[in-house]
């Protein structure tokens, strides 16, 4: 039988919140005589890809996926550690996996990821249902201590690499539509942002050798892929001193970010290619210009901001202040122009901000009305220099008082900003059916504004130019154009 790719997730996104999970499940490998794995995974899109890498390495392992949880030989959470709530709903989703676990008692259960990374193997005496515990750099190592659980032993590996990439490992896609997809470009984490987990759970950063990246990218774009997103953490520090495989010294090459982005960007300009996440320390003009060179790379750009006031900013360790912030925003409408999307994740109640601080960060959402953001309330992380040096000192209604202040304002911004474009027409990627009818297809505008319009004899993979007749805060609506008409606007 045809070895199809095909697999189950279920994907609970660090930016999703609390409220609004996103589930998705498709259809089980075959499985006749193989063992299956479930496979779920919480946190950011590199967690995502790296499920992709999970699966590769236990395909081979004899391990087809199913969506059947309660079924599954082997079930893995995937999990994040970047706020408490991410953790406490791991939690919570292993007691429901040990009701499972007491019916079929073989059933293996291994928590991988970043909250695997971050407890190690208290893990284990924590939450005794628990058999493996693996962190980011050690899939590899999985069908092991796989084989190990099997005999009854509990299996550890959270050894952190400054080398592995998985470079050679080719994900097997899951819950793939078959139009877009997610390639790790580098791993790990340099910077030292005060409030943040990411250098402890995921290591050092390391990148990944560009030729394996592009030829990753060509083979999803022969497969019929029409978009990839290029994933790390901070992926303006990307860089590689080699040469391709098999050439020799003159061969010898230097590529950054900019150079990588243009050589995914020439596969072909039918590829889109979007990349995140951008650091505002570390964007450059040159990444600037190869955006507004290339069509087929993706005016929009996620720039995190954290906060609008200084002193925060400095505690925070981000390295830049608000001047620095508002200048790039400024280079960024200068050379891609007043439509290029840019978003922000923001942070309130930070420890010591007060409420003239917390204003600034009111107004730089004003100053700067960007298209969308991720909002937190500051969760302090053990082991993170802030919990080290500083006291959480925020209360928590006033910390959830200043994030709905900050929502607010993106709201109606995103709202306002989204009005302005009825009557515009999006080059929009059809990704699949709308969520609520099959009349209606949904993709993603250039912009990454998600567009739903009326199927009429168009299909996923297509690139429509929609003319926007409707908005909310979140999406466009709007009726697909023929060529002809595309012209009058
Ligand atoms: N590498 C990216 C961010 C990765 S984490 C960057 O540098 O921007 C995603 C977001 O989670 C961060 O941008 C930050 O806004 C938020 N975050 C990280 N640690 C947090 C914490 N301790 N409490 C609340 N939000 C946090
Ligand atoms: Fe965390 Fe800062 Fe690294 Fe982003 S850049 S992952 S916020 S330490
Ligand atoms: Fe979470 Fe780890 Fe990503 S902490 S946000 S899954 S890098």
């Amino acid at each position: 039988m045809e070895n199809r790719i095909a697999a189950s997730l279920k994907i609970l996104t660090e930016s999703d919140k609390e409220a609004c999970e996103t589930v998705r499940i498709s259809e089980n490998e075959p499985s006749v005589g193989k063992k299956t794995l479930f496979i779920e995974s919480y946190g950011c899109q590199m967690n995502f890809a790296d499920s992709e890498i999970v699966a590769s390495v236990m395909r081979n392992a004899g391990f087809a996926t199913t969506s059947d949880a309660e079924n599954a030989d082997l079930v893995f959470l995937n999990t994040c550690a970047i706020r408490d709530n991410a953790e406490q709903r791991v939690r919570t989703r292993l007691k429901q996996l040990n009701v499972y676990k007491r019916k079929r008692p073989g059933m293996l259960i291994g928590v991988l990821g970043c909250m695997a990374e971050r407890l190690k193997a208290k893990l284990l005496e924590e939450e005794k249902m628990v058999d493996i515990v693996t962190g980011p750099d050690a899939y590899r190592d999985l069908p092991r201590l796989v084989e190990e659980a099997e005999t009854g032993q509990k299996g550890v590996n959270v050894f952190l690499s400054r080398e592995e990439t998985y470079a050679d490992i080719s994900p097997v896609r899951l819950n793939s539509n078959g139009i877009t997809a997610l390639i790790s470009i580098m791993r790990g984490c340099d910077n030292m942002c005060s409030f943040c987990v990411v250098p402890y759970t995921r290591g050092r950063e390391r990148s990944r050798d560009p030729f394996s990246i592009v030829k990753e990218a060509q083979e999803l774009f022969d497969q019929g892929y029409k978009e990839v997103t290029l994933l790390g953490q901070n992926v303006d520090s990307y860089k590689w001193n080699g040469s391709p495989e098999g050439g020799n010294e003159a061969a010898f090459t230097q590529i950054n970010f900019a150079r990588l982005l243009e050589m995914v960007a020439q596969i072909s300009p039918e590829l889109r290619v979007r990349f995140s996440t951008s650091h505002p320390k570390d964007i450059t003009d040159e990444v600037l210009y190869t955006i507004k060179k290339y069509d087929n790379i993706c005016k929009y750009i996620h720039l995190p901001a954290q906060h609008g006031n200084n002193r925060v900013l400095a505690i925070m360790n981000r390295t830049y202040d608000r001047e620095w912030y508002l200048e790039r925003v400024d280079s960024i409408r200068r050379i891609l122009g007043e439509e290029c999307g840019i978003s922000h994740d923001m942070i309130a109640g930070f420890c010591t901000e007060t409420e003239e601080e917390h204003q600034d960060s009111l107004s730089l959402l004003e100053n700067v009305r960007f298209d969308f953001g991720y909002m937190f309330s500051y969760s302090e992380r053990p082991g993170t220099p802030a919990a080290k040096k500083f006291v959480d000192d925020i209360p928590a209604d006033i910390k959830q008082r200043r994030l709905a202040e900050i929502i607010e304002i993106q709201q109606r911004v995103s709202a306002e900003k989204n009005q302005k474009l009825i009557g515009t027409v999006q080059r929009v990627l059809a990704e699949g059916f709308s969520k609520r009818s099959q009349d209606d297809l949904s993709g993603r505008s250039d912009q990454n504004k998600v567009v739903i319009f009326p199927k009429e004899n168009f299909k996923k993979g297509d690139y429509v130019n929609v003319l926007i007749t409707e908005t909310t805060s979140a999406t466009l609506r709007g009726k697909a154009l023929i060529e002809e008409e595309v012209n009058q606007y």
